[in-house]
């Protein structure tokens, strides 16, 4: 090829193809029409028409999208098979490649399910199903490379799924068979027989009485599924390997854009030189998100990864030789296999490396990203940069004109912040990983807020060469990233420490050495400055006392404070989920409480469940938002002219489009902001265009300005601005409930008395679906709606309300989500609007899908609350008095937060008979979303601070903390608070069983005695108890509606007030009405949920969805029913179809309507007088035991043992799925998952990158979920209870038992006084709470006003 300027079409059209051509699912794709900028996930879906593949975040984060990519190594000619996230990877990296999704493995239409899919169905894997290809794909990729896995093999493959709704327990499960003994290990039928109940001796089975209804420990075996068999899968295309694709160059160019994908260094560096601006495209892991979400300009990208020079690896004489065209992953296998051949001596680096990457972001990325990349990007959080620098790595850089030069990572290589001395000319094609010295000791440290899949908060790496007989120091070097603008080498703390002895000084000089180099500012960006400095001191002493143990030192045997407390025994998965089998002699077609597969569970695994999200409309258009980049102020001026230009770009709608009422919500949200702008990201106006990503672009060149004004962001700016929504205030007196007058407690009767306050954070839904709407114009000024939402009618009500229509004019319907969490409740009204609007005023069906990206930045999360409390026990230990104020930060809007803070106030009991109580909560206005429903909707953080106050005086005064709380927990009959009197209340039962279950008081001692002999590990084990009351706190929603029809060929359609968000609710009531008509299931069927079927429908929230509508559905059935009886009796020996079509030629209406409400009596909130608010209440206890890494704030969960009291379960299956899912949830709450909103107003956290859920690797290796046998509950549907929202609270025990290890690290240290640990305990709350020596030498933070912080404690 010739190196000379030319246009860029005759460029292109020297190389071999100017098409894209590769294969998906076996078919072969030729495109020369695409714009290069398109991601594999986006041609999947919006071109090949591919739903099965999901996106929810486009960040590389989640999972949803994970795709099997197949190619040819260009040097070895080697078929891989790897798994990849389509959402980072550009379509035209797959140029000579295969593809597989979802839709190639198996079909419920063609009744084949791959034997994952089969697994994954039967192990009730997938509850909404959105997470559930992305798996699916990823333990196919694991399999494709590796039939016969291990669990370990299994684990790595998932990180990079996440899944919201699962818990991941049934996921890991179906996986784990696949592993060499994973048949074997999972419980047979037979083991179940035998008593594989985690209760062992105590199993029920083994009491003397034989019990009703036989207990079963296993939801799922896989026994008879059928066997994985390699030799029948797609083989890689014979054209791409006979046509030698991978050796074959490829350019495109469309719509301005450039794509070239050269063979030759030569021609590379040729690009290079003639565009030296172009960017090169190795994993696009970094790129992606800057062309997705910083729109960056992008004319011309290059992917080297095809080169084959930049595929090799060699051993010299220093070093591996390691081209960078290959993969993370494939990088770490040459490594391991480097390892493996060399002296242990030589590879410490390769090890340190290789331990990192297992931590370096998913398998997904690495199996795409590079190290060039990472290097290039110079993040001063890469986690590989510090290692490159403290082992001297060298870069290899060729450009065209200069050649060859190779440069060590040294304190020069980065200049600034994200530029290194690489020039734009220049090629990264190689690294030298060093081999380590025979007395060389090297290590990485790195920690993140989650551990793995995520980004560093610090990352380190440290070597040291030490005479192994004088004990001196021949070299020290060490680099920290995450403590400046670049990955920082030390320059100043290792200055003269040659020739000093690894010893103690040495340890407590550079200590303090440390502190000054790497010391950070209080408001720096990035925040948590201290806990940053104390990482670096923290990191620096684990390393100096693996050498001194390396170096035989007396001293420091403390060698393993690194690794978890008897790690072997923390291997392999055990779990049992313990039930009631149905009793002897249920009718086979009666499927109430059996453990039945979620409805759409094999279209989960197989990618054909449908969703809003896919929705695709002939003529559709594409919104996007133009939002507010401020959270207060005035708007100047909106200039839409530079989008309106941009190619695809149809219209623009406003506030001045919306024909009705600009204030929808009960006229508290407006559709768009007018004049003024009350929270960061706040719509604004709306792009219309031809396709999502025109949209989005143009939206993007809409110029906004707004005059700001200061923002109300804290509760306690809140509070000191006297910024409240609803001013009067919720008050809860339960002396009301035994006179007129209001009984303050008299404290100066009571010695035993705590004060405190303690905060609690909010949480992101992290709904995998995010949400969005499709606006259909109809004739007759109707408008149809298909939107992502829990309350259709909600919907309707606020398009109408927006566009001026009657009701009867606007349908919304759904037919499942992708979860909802209760942030699906109210907020999704205002999309709709939006979206309605658009629609209306173009008339064109306008589709709005909002990126994770704006989805967390526009809509609210849970409540975050701050508490002050006071409490007093008798001299008995009984609660005497208690009075707590609440404070929820309730956003700009009220919305739903007076609900979830009569919530808060009704729960804040828990458990507990307190003999005088007044509580007052206080809903704070502030310049944030409308923060909103969550999972609990504020029972969770009232009961928090209860257990918070039980801790309290427990630890205060020197008591038995389960006893203590046992003491005082409710007896049946009870009356709480707030006038509930407590009937079939099963806490103590629960309490035991669960103290039972998980061998609480053996295994406490046990925790005793070991964290009394490890120093910097310790452990934690704690029981929490929860009381959850059912029922909607406003009367009128406690309704519900059903329409069920008999057609002549027997089956039955079900429409119901309820939505399917993945808790199985559909299953749950085709179950009901199989028990009620006396038909299986088979013949029923539940199509969506719409507001032309069923009219005024309640939002599917509050954990009523089965009672309420399966008293509708019962209703309707029992209607029916009594149609049919005369037939049935005229014709007993007849089947149920003539019994039907008996009817229909009698001319017998088979169709019925049904209706149910369940029991509510309203509360006076402004007095504080209570009443029997909810119908009954549902009763649970967890255990949990954690291990805590003292010196980082890591930690990880050993066990959790759970029982659960939901009465006679409608679905064995579907509730244990709810009770984990919900307790992983709340796990994730009170541990990890922080909101971070910086002191103006503006929300950090909008992605996966930076907004942690708990990932397969955070869950329990020992997981036990019990169902309270023998509970009936006479005011629920076939005597169940609700199971949705109150097992969430239960995920605290882990914040107390990490407490519990943290007590006894303090104790260590000499600090026995009570600390208060605020939710969630994160690594930061953690090691900061972990005071000791390190802790100390970090400057306090100055007073809070006299410095801006980087977070806001909002
Ligand atoms: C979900 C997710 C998780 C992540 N987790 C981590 C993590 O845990 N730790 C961490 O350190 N990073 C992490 N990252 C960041 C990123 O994955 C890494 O930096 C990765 O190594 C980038 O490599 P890439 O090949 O994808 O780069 P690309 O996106 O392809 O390119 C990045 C930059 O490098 C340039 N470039 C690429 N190749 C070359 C070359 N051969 N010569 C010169 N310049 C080149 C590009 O022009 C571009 O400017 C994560 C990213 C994502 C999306
Ligand atoms: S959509 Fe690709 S990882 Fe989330
Ligand atoms: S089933 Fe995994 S996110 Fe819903």
């Amino acid at each position: 090829m010739v190196a000379s300027k030319k246009p860029i079409e005759a460029e292109v059209s020297l190389y071999d193809f100017t098409e894209l051509v590769f294969y998906v699912n076996g078919k072969k794709i030729v495109d020369g029409g695409i714009d290069p900028r398109t991601t594999l996930a986006v041609y999947l879906r919006d071109k090949l028409k591919l739903f099965g593949t999901k996106i929810g975040c486009n960040e590389g984060g989640c999972g949803a999208c994970v795709v099997m990519i197949s190619d040819m190594d260009p040097v070895t000619e080697k078929i891989r098979h790897y798994s990849a996230n389509s959402c980072l990877t550009p379509v035209c990296a797959v140029f000579g490649k295969a593809v597989t999704t979802v839709e190639g493995l198996g079909s419920t239409v063609q009744k084949k399910l791959h034997p994952i899919q089969e697994r994954l169905s039967i192990a009730h894997g997938s509850q909404c199903g959105f997470c559930t290809p992305g798996f699916v794909m990823a333990m196919y990729a694991l399999l494709r490379t590796n039939p016969t896995p291990t669990e370990k093999d299994v684990d790595e493959a998932l990180q990079g799924n996440l899944c919201r709704c699962t818990g991941y327990r049934p996921i890991l499960e179906a996986f784990y068979s696949f592993t060499k003994n994973g048949l074997a290990k999972a419980p047979t039928k037979k083991d179940e027989m035998n008593g594989f109940c985690a209760l062992g001796e105590n199993c029920c089975k083994n009491q003397k009485a034989v019990p009703e209804r036989a207990e079963k420990a296993k939801l799922s075996t896989f026994d008879q599924c059928s066997t994985y068999d390699p030799t029948q899968e797609l083989i890689f295309p014979p054209e791409l390997k006979l046509g030698e694709y991978h050796k074959r160059s490829f350019a495109l160019t469309f719509g301005g854009v450039t794509w070239f994908q050269p063979t030759s260094l030569t021609e590379l560096l040729r690009l290079k030189r003639e565009h030296p601006h172009a960017r090169l495209i190795s994993g696009n892991s970094e790129l992606a998100v800057e062309l997705k979400f910083r729109f960056i300009e992008l004319p011309l990208a290059i992917n080297p990864k095809q080169v084959a020079e930049l595929r090799e690896h060699r051993v010299e004489e220093d070093g591996i030789y390691m081209g960078l065209g290959l993969s993370l992953t494939e990088m770490k296998d040459i490594l391991t296999e480097y390892i493996e051949e060399y002296d242990v001596k030589k590879t410490a680096v390769f090890r340190s490396v290789c331990a990192m990457l297992h931590y370096f972001a998913g398998k997904h990325v690495r199996n795409m990203a590079s190290v060039a990349g990472n290097i290039a990007t110079a993040s001063p959080i890469s986690d590989l940069n510090p290692i490159w620098m403290a082992s001297r790595a060298k870069l290899h850089l060729v450009s065209e004109e200069r050649g060859t030069r190779t440069v060590t990572i040294d304190e020069k290589f980065f200049v600034a912040y994200r530029r290194t001395v690489i020039q734009p000319d220049e090629v990264i094609i190689a690294i030298t990983i060093p081999f380590s010295g025979p007395t060389e000791h090297f290590r990485a440290y790195k920690q993140a807020q989650r551990r793995e899949d995520d980004i560093a908060i610090v990352t380190s790496a440290f070597s040291a060469d030490v005479d192994p007989d004088t004990k001196t120091i021949r070299h020290l070097r060490f680099a920290f990233g995450g403590m400046a603008p670049t990955t920082k080498l030390s320059t100043k703390a290792v200055t003269g420490v040659e020739g000093r002895k690894w010893n103690r000084e040495l340890l407590d000089d550079m200590i303090v050495k440390i502190q000054e180099e790497f010391s950070l500012p209080p408001g720096v960006p990035g925040g948590m400055s201290r806990y940053r400095q104390a990482l670096t001191m923290s990191f620096f002493f684990k390393y100096f006392t693996f050498v001194a143990h390396q170096l035989q030192i007396p001293g420091f045997e403390h060698f393993g404070i690194d690794e978890r407390i008897g790690e072997p025994q923390l291997e392999g998965y055990q779990s049992t989920q313990i039930y009631a089998d149905v009793p002897e002699g249920q009718p086979d077609h009666d499927a109430v409480g059996r453990p039945v597969m979620h409805q759409s569970g094999e279209k989960h695994v197989t990618g054909e469940a449908v969703y809003s999200f896919d929705v695709d409309v002939a003529n559709m258009l594409h919104a996007a938002l133009v939002t507010s980049p401020k959270a207060k102020g005035r708007i100047e001026y909106v200039d839409i002219t530079e989008a309106l230009e941009l190619p695809g770009v149809v219209g623009y709608a406003d506030h001045t489009d919306v024909p009705g009422s600009l204030l929808i919500s009960h006229g508290q949200v407006p559709v768009f902001a007018k004049d003024e702008v009350s929270y960061h990201c706040q719509p604004i106006g709306v792009i219309v265009a031809t396709d999502h990503e025109t949209a989005r672009r143009a939206a993007n060149l809409v110029k906004v300005s707004i005059i700001a004004e200061e923002a109300i962001v804290t509760i306690e700016q809140a509070v000191a601005a006297k910024s409240f929504h609803w001013p009067a205030g919720h008050r809860i007196h339960s002396s009301l409930l035994k006179g007129d007058k209001v009984i303050e407690t008299d404290w100066s009767k009571y010695d035993k008395i705590v004060k405190g306050e303690v905060k609690m954070g909010g949480q992101e839904h992290f709904y995998f679906e995010t949400i969005n709407c499709t606006a259909i114009p109809h004739e007759n000024q109707e408008m149809e709606v298909i939107a992502s939402t829990q309350g259709v009618s909600d919907c309707q009500i606020d398009v109408a309300t927006a566009l001026g229509f009657p009701m009867h004019k606007v349908v919304a319907r759904v037919r499942r989500l992708g979860g909802g969490f209760g942030g699906k409740e109210s907020c999704v009204g205002l999309f709709a609007s939006i979206t309605a609007v658009a629609a209306n005023k173009l008339r064109k069906p306008v589709k709005f899908v909002l990126e994770r990206f704006d989805d967390m930045a526009i809509t609210g999360t849970r409540h975050p609350f701050s508490f002050k409390y006071k409490a007093a026990l008798n001299n008995d230990n009984k609660l005497a008095g208690m009075e707590v104020h609440l404070f929820s930060n309730g956003g700009f809007a009220m919305e739903l937060s007076k609900g979830v803070m009569e919530r808060a106030v009704t729960h804040i009991d828990n458990v507990y008979n307190i003999e005088n109580s007044n509580i007052y909560g206080r809903i704070c206005k502030t310049n944030l979303a409308s923060n909103t429903a969550f999972r609990g909707f504020g029972g969770p953080q009232g009961m928090f601070a209860t257990e918070t106050i039980m801790n309290h005086l427990a630890e205060q005064f020197n008591l038995n903390l389960n006893d203590f709380r046992k003491l005082n927990m409710y007896n049946e009959g009870d009356c709480t608070p707030f006038g509930m009197h407590l009937n079939q209340c099963n806490i103590r039962r629960c309490w035991d069983e669960c103290l039972q279950l998980s061998d609480f008081d053996k295994r406490k001692t046990e925790i005793d005695a070991l964290n009394k002999s490890s120093r910097y590990r310790k452990r934690g084990i704690y029981a929490v108890p929860t009381k959850f009351g059912i029922g909607f706190g406003f009367k009128q929603l406690n309704q519900a509606g059903a329409l069920i029809h008999i057609y002549t060929d027997g089956t039955v359609l079900i429409s119901y007030a309820g939505c399917e968000m993945g808790q199985g609710l559909h299953t749950k009531i085709i179950q009901i009405a199989s028990r009620c008509l006396g038909v299986p299931i088979e013949l029923i069927h539940v199509h969506e949920t719409t507001t032309d079927k069923v009219p005024n429908q309640s939002p599917t929230a509050a954990s009523v969805g089965s009672d309420l509508n399966g008293l509708a559905v019962q209703d309707a059935c029992v209607k029916l029913s009594e149609r049919l009886k005369p037939y049935k009796e005229k014709n007993p020996d007849g089947k149920w179809k003539d019994w039907v079509y008996a009817c229909y030629v009698d001319r017998v209406s088979l169709s019925a309507t049904g209706f149910g409400i369940i029991h509510h009596e309203p509360i006076d909130y402004n007095n504080g007088r209570g009443a029997e608010l909810y119908g009954y209440c549902v009763y649970g206890v967890a255990v949990t035991e954690v291990e805590v890494d003292c010196l980082s704030g890591d930690h990880h969960v050993i066990r959790s043992d759970i029982v659960m009291d939901i009465g006679d379960s409608l679905n064995p299956a579907v509730d244990i799925g709810q009770i984990e899912g919900a307790f992983i949830q709340g796990y994730g709450l009170f541990t990890m998952e922080e909101i971070k909103i910086r002191p103006d107003g503006t929300r950090l956290t909008r992605g996966p990158g930076n907004y942690k859920i708990p990932s397969a690797d955070d869950v329990p290796r020992h997981f036990n979920v019990k169902l309270l046998k023998g509970s009936s509950n006479n005011r629920g549907i076939f005597s169940s209870k609700a199971v949705g929202e109150p097992p969430l609270f239960l995920g605290v025990s882990a914040l107390f038992a990490i407490k519990e290890a943290i007590k006894s690290y303090r104790e260590d240290h000499g600090l026995t006084e009570y600390f208060t640990l605020d939710s969630p305990a994160t690594a930061e709350r953690i090691r900061m709470l972990c005071e000791d020596k390190i802790t100390a030498k970090i400057p306090e933070l100055p007073e809070k006003h006299t410095f801006s912080p980087w977070i806001a404690d909002i």
